[in-house]
């Protein structure tokens, strides 16, 4: 940035910025602002793949997850192609939520399904975990629900592009509803990559499972203090819940995903259920 903004206006510009296939996202300082052009085109000229710069204005937020985004330089788009793990995802990124710091994850998950398992994704968006474990495993199916209308009409073209057709399957609708109607006993593994909703779903996590029991990857967000551990709490809260159900569980694996705010965690747990 040395020589296009002010030194004094260096220190507050966010030194991290997503990719999504050719559009940057950035967020903007009050002070930064005024220079967010300046910003775009030395982010452009470092990631000469990079063709559009968006501005962060907002949390992600609503049901949908979204992100409010601004125009700021390069080609005026929300649309792209964003490449992970061998696969494409096509994305509208003003209205399907993306993002590219769960690709550990999506592959970490992968790697744990074993031959001929069927897998409900219960909050699937645009295909991202599904389509990264029908690429990388020998999962028969995976179901893959979205209340978001667009977002399944983008899953559904990235399951063409992506030859998972058959084994990837999308549903538009509540994943409760989904999973009550059609999907009740059906599934070896539940993800629930929606912190907001996941410990009021848990229950239609565990009804989705055969008789026989199986996994669940289990996503929250978690506020630690200092000395605390987010993993610990978030068990806790996810163990009472799971004995009110009366089920036998154990959570086999938890990590720490990202960090979101000062003393806040993303974390998922690897929880396996007993049901009989
Ligand atoms: C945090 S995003 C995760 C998307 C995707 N798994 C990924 O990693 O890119 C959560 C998704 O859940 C969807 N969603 C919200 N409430 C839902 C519900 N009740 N049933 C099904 N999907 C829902 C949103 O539309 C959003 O696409």
């Amino acid at each position: 940035m040395k020589g296009t903004i002010p030194d004094h206006i260096i220190n507050d510009v966010y030194n991290s910025y997503d990719i999504i296939g050719d559009i940057a996202i950035i967020k903007l300082t009050k002070t930064v602002e005024a220079y967010k052009e300046q910003v775009a085109e030395v982010i452009m000229k470092i990631h000469k793949n990079v063709k559009t710069v968006l501005a962060q204005t907002g949390p992600v937020e609503g049901e949908y997850r979204l992100r409010k985004l601004e125009y700021v330089a390069g080609e005026a788009k929300t649309v792209t192609i964003h490449k992970e793990h061998g696969c494409l995802f096509s994305v509208d990124l003003a209205e399907c939520y993306f993002s590219p710091r769960l690709s550990y994850e999506r592959l970490r998950i992968a790697k744990l399904v074993k031959t001929g398992e069927v897998i409900v994704n219960m909050f699937a968006g645009v295909g991202c975990f599904s389509i990264v474990i029908a690429k990388h495993s020998e999962a028969k199916e995976i179901y893959s629900i979205d209340i978001n209308p667009i977002a399944v009409e983008f899953m559904r073209k990235n399951v063409v592009m992506n030859k998972v057709d058959g084994r990837v399957i999308p549903i538009e609708g509540d994943a409760k509803e989904v999973i009550v109607n059609v999907l009740s006993k059906r599934a070896d593994r539940v993800l629930m990559p929606l912190p907001e909703k996941a410990l009021q779903y848990l229950p239609y996590a565990t009804l989705a499972l055969r008789d026989r029991g199986g996994y669940i990857h289990y996503y929250d967000f978690e506020h630690a203090r200092k000395g605390e551990d987010p993993l610990k709490k978030a068990s806790t809260k996810v163990e009472g819940r799971l004995r009110g159900l009366g089920f036998e569980y154990n959570i086999c694996f938890g990590r720490i995903v990202r960090t979101t705010g000062p003393n806040w965690y993303q974390i998922v747990l690897d929880i396996f259920i007993q049901k009989t």
